[in-house]
Formats: C-alpha cells, sequence, structure tokens
C-alpha cells in the first residue's frame, strides 16, 4: 500500500447473525506494519490529548468504542478537523502532522495502531517547534 495524506479509511466488516468482525492488517487496509498498539480510555469531553507531531511514526486511530474528534495540522496554516464514530473506520496520520485527539464521549475507547516502538525522542511537544521544522524542509 502507498504512503499516504491523512484520511479517513474504511475497513472490510464481516458481519453476521453474530455480529460484526472488522479486519485491520498491517500493509494491507493500513500503509504500514504495525509495531504498537495502545489504547485510551477514561477520557472525557473535557480532556485534549495527543498535542504533539512525531518524526517518524505513522498511526491509525480507530475509536473502537465511543467517539472522539481528531484535529490535524501540517504546520503550514491548515488543519482539519475529522469524527472518529464508527468502529470500521479510521484515521491516517502520517509522519511530522500535528494532532490533539479531544471530545471524547462517555465509554470512549480509542485504540492507536503505530507504525514504530515508543520512543520519546521521536516526540515533537513543542508546536513552535514543530512549524520550525516544517518550514526548514526536515518534514
Ligand atoms: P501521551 O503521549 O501523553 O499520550 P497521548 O498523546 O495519547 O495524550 O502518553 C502518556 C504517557 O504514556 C506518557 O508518560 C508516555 C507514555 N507512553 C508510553 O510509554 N508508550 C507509548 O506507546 C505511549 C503512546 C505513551
Amino acid at each position: 500500500m502507498e504512503k499516504q495524506s491523512v484520511q479517513m479509511l474504511e475497513f472490510p466488516q464481516k458481519g453476521d447473525g453474530r455480529g460484526q468482525l472488522v479486519i485491520v492488517e498491517g500493509g494491507v487496509d493500513i500503509p504500514f506494519d504495525i509495531k504498537r498498539i495502545f489504547y485510551i480510555y477514561g477520557s472525557d469531553s473535557e480532556v485534549v490529548r495527543g498535542q504533539h507531531a512525531n518524526k517518524r511514526t505513522e498511526f491509525v486511530l480507530i475509536n473502537v468504542s465511543g467517539q472522539s474528534k481528531v484535529r490535524v495540522k501540517d504546520g503550514r496554516g491548515n488543519e482539519a478537523i475529522f469524527a472518529l464514530n464508527r468502529p470500521h473506520t479510521g484515521i491516517y496520520l502520517p509522519k511530522m502532522v500535528w494532532k490533539d485527539m479531544y471530545d471524547f464521549s462517555e465509554g470512549s475507547v480509542l485504540l492507536c495502531l503505530a507504525s514504530e516502538h515508543y520512543d520519546t525522542e521521536e516526540y515533537i511537544r513543542d508546536y513552535d517547534k514543530f512549524v520550525e521544522l516544517i518550514s526548514g524542509g526536515q518534514g
């Protein structure tokens, strides 16, 4: 699968009388191999999470239960808001985009698939620094 820009993805579902089964295969349904998963629950509508960019890691975020929103900024003045509100859709986030996750509904479980193991050094947590790196062409 080719590398892509920020976009919503729809995953294959196998539904039958027993319920739904959603399939997410690394390198097939998402454009990277999955090295790490983590999930976020217990956040509420007041909380803003994320607030960082990553130098190397790509993510796919799926609200497997409940809802949340993701605000994405490219550091060049463009931003977009995506609603994560269906368990068979997700958002693909390439490296070097700023993301805020917020407006978590009660019972929200936000599943995050990542292309890299955790490395605090590749997280950019200062927005001005992020803009500087983007304008310096290092993104
Ligand atoms: P944080 O980056 O604040 O989460 P979010 O961006 O989703 O709001 O991470 C919270 C804490 O968990 C922080 O101490 C770093 C740690 N952490 C790991 O150890 N491994 C991981 O894969 C992630 C995502 C976070």
